[in-house]
Formats: structure tokens, sequence, C-alpha cells
């Protein structure tokens, strides 16, 4: 397993938590075979080495809950009124997974009322600015062709008495939450809360980001897309170094602490020189630091191509300044681009030797666009999943993907935890292999 792979330690307990015995028929159209049971897992560790260690620690391997239509459902469709909300960044794929949920819903589940509650958290609190929208087939129509989110993002937490009574004075009973870490850390607050007061409602999570670093799902939504902006980038990059004698393209892509973009849009395109991500710490200056290494390429060459995730470096950048966070309580970097610019230009000028530099930021553009093709497919199967698991009276966890299947993770499994490259891992050593 390439990426962040879990670690024993945190999925002894997978167990998905439940509101109640389903003892309504599913009216869910799909065929017979494909109704999925509570006890059908799928193993984390698909590596025989990883069983064997289980087995050496009398430790039963570890499984995620299936995700899929179950035969018998919690909630009679005709009394749920569902809720949905999209937090933090902007990511692709945002209005697929609202419109999927929505089509799920109504078509096969026969819900009549679905609230979309406005700009993230702040949509379930007195703070509210808008009234939530009502969200039907006719609303959420063709949103799917549009980046961004109808419902509108932001970032932090609310208090959560508050957004309790919201949600009751709504008669919400089933609430999905679109987004990443620190949506889900708020969730599962609030699923606990709710637990606490016997409150029937379901909180079901949909993994948004486009950094690619919820634990315990393989891949998120909108991350496939992201790579694919951020590929264009580097391709412009490339071909203005190219052009130049001694041309040098520096791009920064987002990645806060998690490398995964600059990492597979380095590997899908076989030009870059430079990879540089959070995991994997670097040296600006000696025989083996990043200026002598590309002065000696610049030899070569005469071109090269640098890549920065927003969140390498960090170390190196001493600018006095405090540490900052933004509302959800990530650290916020430092500007790795610039700094890298600036120490570039630095070094050539110094050294005497002329270069050309370009540098591309492409930046939020990378997110705000509309899916590609296996972002939009991969959020119709979220969606769908995890309306199947709302339903069936499941609450306090997400859907997610691993091992080729879809799956229930609980939130507190997820939460405070994050995926990071795996430097030994396939991906990167492809990546060092290609590089320099
Ligand atoms: O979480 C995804 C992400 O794209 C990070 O890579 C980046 O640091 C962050 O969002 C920036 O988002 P914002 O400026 O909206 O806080």
């Amino acid at each position: 397993m390439e990426s962040g792979f879990p670690e024993l330690e945190g999925l002894k307990d997978l167990a998905i938590e439940q509101l109640g015995t389903p003892c309504y028929e599913s009216p869910f159209k799909g065929k017979d075979f494909r109704f999925v049971s509570d006890d059908s897992g799928v193993l984390v560790y698909s590596n025989t080495k990883d069983i064997e260690r289980c087995k050496a620690g009398c430790i039963q391997p570890p499984a995620f809950q299936e995700a899929g239509p179950r035969k018998k459902i919690y909630f009679n469709s005709k009394d749920v009124v569902a809720g949905m909300l999209t937090a933090g960044g902007l990511c692709p794929g945002l209005n697929d997974v609202i419109r999927t949920i929505v089509m799920q819903l109504t078509y096969e589940y026969g819900v009549k009322k679905i609230y979309g509650f406005r700009y993230g958290y702040e949509g379930i609190s007195s703070k509210r600015h808008d009234d939530p929208m009502i969200l039907n087939p006719q609303v959420v129509g063709d949103i799917q062709h549009q980046g961004g989110t109808i419902l509108g993002t932001s970032r932090g937490d609310q208090d959560l008495d508050d957004m309790l009574e919201t949600l009751q004075k709504f008669e919400v009973n089933v609430l999905f939450v679109i987004g990443g870490d620190g949506t889900f850390r708020g969730a599962h607050k609030l699923a606990n809360l709710a637990r606490e007061r016997n409150l029937d409602i379901a909180f079901i999570g949909v993994p948004k980001t486009i950094d690619n670093d919820i634990f315990c799902s393989e891949k998120t939504f909108g991350f496939s897309t992201a790579v694919e902006e951020a590929r264009s980038a580097i391709y412009g990059a490339h071909e203005e170094a190219e052009a130049a004698w001694n041309g040098i393209g520096l791009v920064k892509l987002m990645g806060r602490d998690s490398g995964f973009i600059a990492m597979h849009a380095t590997l899908a395109n076989s030009d870059v020189n430079f990879c540089l991500i959070p995991e994997v710490q670097f040296t600006l200056e000696g025989e083996n630091g990043l200026l002598a290494r590309l002065e000696k390429r610049l030899e070569r060459r005469r071109h090269a191509v640098v890549v920065a995730a927003e969140g390498a470096g960090q170390n190196l950048i001493k600018d006095g300044e405090e540490t900052m966070q933004d509302s959800s309580g990530n650290i916020l970097h430092k500007d790795i681009g610039l700094y890298l610019k600036h120490q570039i230009l630095r070094h050539f000028k110094e050294k005497g030797i002329p270069v050309t530099l370009k540098y591309i930021d492409p930046s939020y553009m990378i997110r705000s666009c509309e899916a590609n093709a296996e972002d939009s497919s991969f959020c119709l199967l979220l969606g769908q999943n995890a309306v199947h698991a709302a339903m069936a009276g499941k609450t306090n966890m997400f859907v997610a993907y691993w091992n080729n299947h879809f799956t229930h993770v609980p939130l507190k499994t997820a939460v405070g935890r994050r995926k990071t490259v795996n430097p030994l891992g396939d991906y990167w050593q492809s990546v060092i292999a290609m590089t320099d």
C-alpha cells in the first residue's frame, strides 16, 4: 500500500455506530445480490506480510465495513428530512456529490424533504446568513458541470448546541457533511453530542480534499482533477524553461501537509527534474543541496523544472514571523514558492551564471474547476454509498475507498490523523528514479 499505510494502532475498533435496528424493507431498486450485509468486511491490509504480522500478534486482521445498499433500512423514507453542507476549501466534484445525494435520496429512497445548508457549519448555526436551500432534482439538475459548490462553504467551528438546535428546528434526521479533516472533526463532535442526547440523527461524511490526505481512504474526490490541472501548469513551466538558455520553470502547488498532488503531477509529466514535498526534507546549500544540483542540471541540459508542494521546505524559511493558523486550525505555511524563487536567483547571481526563471503558482485554479471524468464517477459512487449508509441508520462515519471497495470508516478513526506520502513507497521511489 503506497499511501499513508495505516498502522494497526487506532484500527482496532472499526465498528460502525448504528442508530437502531433497521426494520424497513429497502425501496432500493438494485438487484437482490447487490445488497451488502453489515458483516461484509474489506481487509485493511492486502499484503501477506501484514496479515502474518497480525497473526503473530494474535490480532484479527482489521477490516472496514463494506459500503453499499442494505436490504433492511433504519429510516422510513417518508419520515426523513435530509440536510447537507459543504465545508473547508473548494474541491472539484462538490456539486457532483450534492447532485448525487439529492437524486439518490429522491429517486431511490423516496425522500421528499432535503435542505442544503449554506456556507459550511455556519449554515446550521444561528449565525447563518441565509435560510437553507430547498434541494430537489430540478434545483440540482445541471450543477455537476459547475466548479465550486452551490451551497457555499466556510472554515471554522461553530457552537455545538447551537448547531444541534438548528438541526432539530428543521427536523433534520440525516445530515451529510462533505469536507475534509476539519469538517469531519466537527461532524464527529456533533454526532457524539447527538448520541449523548438520544437524538436520532445520522451524521455521514463524504471525504473531500484535493490534497488526498484523509486517513483510511485511498483517495478523496477532487484529487484527480487537481493533478490534471497541476499537470498543465508544469507543462507551461517546461515550455518556458526549454525556450530559454539556462531556463528554470518553478511551479508551486497546493498540498499543505501531504505532497500527493506534487508527486502525482510529477509522475504524470516526466519533464520535472526536482519535486519537493513536505514528507521529504531537502537542503538548499552544499554539494547535495538543491542549488548545486540545479546548477549541474543546467550545465547538462540548459533547462530545468522544479515543482514544490506548498508544505515543502518549511524548516528552511526563517522569516521571523510567528506561526499563524487558519480558522480550521491548520498551520498557515510560509511561501515556499517565492522563497525558492529568491534563493535560486540569488545563488546564480552570486555565481555570475545568467538564468531565466519563470515562476508559476496556479494556486486556487486547480481546485475551483469542474471535476474531470474520473472524479465525477467517483463522486457519484461516494454520494450513492453515503445515502445507503444514512438510510441504513449508520452514523458518526464517512464513506471511503479502500482496496477497490467503498467502505464505512468511523469518524473517530480518521480525525486528527493524516495520510502522507510514504517515501519508501512505489510512487515516491519512482519520482526519485525519474527526476534530476
Ligand atoms: O485543503 C486543501 C487546500 O487546497 C490546501 O492544499 C491549501 O493549503 C488550502 O486548501 C488553502 O485553502 P484556503 O486558502 O481556502 O484556506
